[in-house]
């Protein structure tokens, strides 16, 4: 029975292809030869064409369809009109002079002074422009930013500063104590996250995101070395923009997978689904920075063990509280090197390690990894040039004040201000816990304290604590803001008074829930509801260009008529 109905099928199938291609060859009876070859080189390449514009792009169909939309709509004669005036109210806003205003009679210095000060002219403009400075940082009224900060600490780190402000770890022959600061920077480090002894090794960058791209590098150029032409990041939705600035610079597509919207917590089973043939990076955060929760490494690493990819923990913000959690008294999963698959760790000495900024340190669970990162041109006419990250000429003297603070600290050190920082953090998150009208996102279980509310728009909140004086984070998609506690949270009366003034602030917003956002939260609440991102994008370029704004030039000054 089961044979011949299979002779049947075959039968058919092939009495059907006979059809076709008589079909065929009937249309293509009139058509002459070279039409033929012609019409079939341009199908192929129409086809060609449309896979590449419709796959070969480093971002989403959906986010290119919507710029292209907008773009377009931008450009319609009225239209063109009505939004070129706004955005121009708008970029008026976003200008040096509305943002940072001089004091009265301050001016900006446009050319190098003719004749040079001393250092007690230096040390006195140097205090007037420091009257500019009017966030107190040290009442702890700021999120993150600074981390340490203490006097003692200060006067530490700039003494060391002093002893080796000319030296540059690129001439290891010259500055051998630099050498062996930085080695043991990374020693150090390598050994607070579980790595091995032997492999385990990594570098000393300049910051997160430095880490975090020679990460990226390292994995892109190991994939390519397996031939795979464009390699895929896979991170939650929640992880540091530098990942998407290092797809934006190496040419890789980055594929955001989304998180729990209840724990904040990377969805494990979107990662799996998101994982191709191209994927060539899984990451994790410890903590994320927006709502300050710990992403399933120990999960993340299995996915990367079974499917042979690479896995890099982003500990920039956590990774020095997370060594000493356990002594602090707080219990935490494993994240690091202890997790057999993570490939890659990324820690910033100058948040929780209380060096200055500048410093960060990207580990590897073996030095095959480290190799990847490293540039080496053998012929260039300046001699052979071999560096491990970006930089060339690098500073010393902050890879000294970074050695200098871990050595400060010590572990009994380290381990004193996780407990006070972890304290102030869960004392807060209790706090806020018992005011009616917000919420705290997740289960934060590090230093980051993260609010929301299903209320009111809660960037009337953030406006009203700038009044108070107090500087937080807000965070989009959703709505958030949030408090990442440092050591000047720990001070005495800090955390009851952020409290407090959180606690009135609510109570006086929740009098007229709906009423309408002003001042600086109004701006966040419009970025994000804005569907063209193109304007968000014009709006912080416009903001950046400000930074750089020194006003006018006097004509008179430069002779220009
Ligand atoms: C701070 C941070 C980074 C890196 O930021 P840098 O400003 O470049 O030091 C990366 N990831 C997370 C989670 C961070 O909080
Ligand atoms: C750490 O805290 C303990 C107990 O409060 C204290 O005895 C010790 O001196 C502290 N160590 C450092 C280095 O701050």
């Amino acid at each position: 029975m089961m044979e011949i109905n299979l002779e049947k099928i075959l039968a058919q199938v092939l009495m059907t292809l006979v059809s076709i291609k008589d079909k065929v060859n009937h249309l293509c009876l009139d058509l002459e030869a070279w039409e033929i070859i012609l019409f079939t080189i341009g199908t192929l390449l129409i086809c060609q064409w449309g896979h590449s514009a419709l796959f070969d792009h480093d971002k989403s169909i959906k986010s290119r369809l919507a710029n292209g939309f907008f773009y377009y709509v931008k450009r319609l004669p009225v239209i063109r009109t009505v939004v070129r005036n706004k955005m121009d109210d708008v970029l008026h806003e976003v200008s040096a002079e509305k943002l940072f205003q001089l004091k009265p009679g301050m001016t900006y210095m446009q050319r190098l002074p003719e004749k040079g000060k001393n250092e007690i002219e230096i040390l006195r403009d140097v205090n007037e422009y420091l009257s500019l400075d009017v966030v107190d940082w040290k009442k702890g009224n700021v999120s993150g930013t600074v981390y340490g900060g203490s006097e003692e600490l200060t006067d530490i780190i700039t003494k060391v500063y002093h002893k080796f402000a000319w030296s540059n770890p690129l001439h290891a022959d010259v500055f051998p104590a630099l050498r062996k600061m930085e080695a043991e920077v990374v020693k150090i480090s390598c050994n607070l996250f579980h790595g091995d002894p032997e492999k385990s090794c990594g570098c000393v960058t300049s910051g997160g995101t430095e880490s975090i791209m020679l990460a990226c590098k390292t994995y892109r150029d190991w994939a390519y070395e397996k031939g795979i032409s464009k390699p895929e990041l896979i991170c939650p939705i929640s992880a540091h923009a530098a990942f998407e600035k290092a797809a934006h610079c190496f040419r890789m597509k980055l594929i955001h997978i989304p998180v729990d919207a209840v724990t904040r917590k990377a969805d494990i089973h979107a990662m799996k689904r998101a994982i191709t043939k191209n994927t060539c990076m899984l990451m994790g955060s410890t903590p994320q920075f927006p709502h300050g929760v710990l992403d399933p490494i120990v999960e993340i690493a299995e996915l990367g063990k079974k499917y042979g990819i690479p896995v890099h923990v982003d500990a920039c913000l956590g990774g020095f509280l997370l060594p000493f959690m356990k002594d602090a008294g707080y219990e935490i999963p494993p994240c690091d090197f202890a997790v057999s698959g993570v490939t890659s760790i990324s820690a910033d000495t100058h948040k929780y390690g209380y060096a200055p900024k500048g410093s960060s340190v990207v580990l590897y669970s073996s030095k095959k990894w480290r190799h990847y990162q490293y540039f080496v041109s053998p012929d260039w006419q300046g001699g052979i040039y071999a560096t491990p990250m970006f930089a060339g000429s690098r500073s010393g003297a902050i890879v000294a004040a970074c050695w200098a603070s871990l050595v400060h600290f010590g572990r009994e050190g380290y381990v004193n201000n996780t407990r006070n920082i972890i304290y102030t953090a869960r004392y807060i998150e209790d706090g806020l816990k018992t005011i009616p009208g917000i919420f705290i996102f997740g289960k934060p279980e590090m230093s980051v304290v993260a609010v929301g509310s299903l209320d009111f728009d809660i960037f009337r909140l953030s406006s009203g604590l700038v009044q108070r004086g107090w500087n937080l984070n807000s965070l989009q998609f959703p709505p958030s803001i949030h408090l990442c506690c440092t050591m000047p949270h720990t001070r005495p009366g800090v955390a009851d008074r952020f409290i407090t003034d959180v606690r009135e602030c609510v109570s006086a917003i929740m009098e007229n829930p709906t009423a309408k956002t002003t001042g600086a939260g109004a701006m966040y609440g419009m970025a994000q509801s804005l569907p063209d991102r193109s304007i968000v994008n014009e709006i912080s370029t416009a903001f950046i260009d400000a930074l750089y704004d020194t006003g006018k030039e006097k004509a008179e000054v430069n002779g220009l008529h």
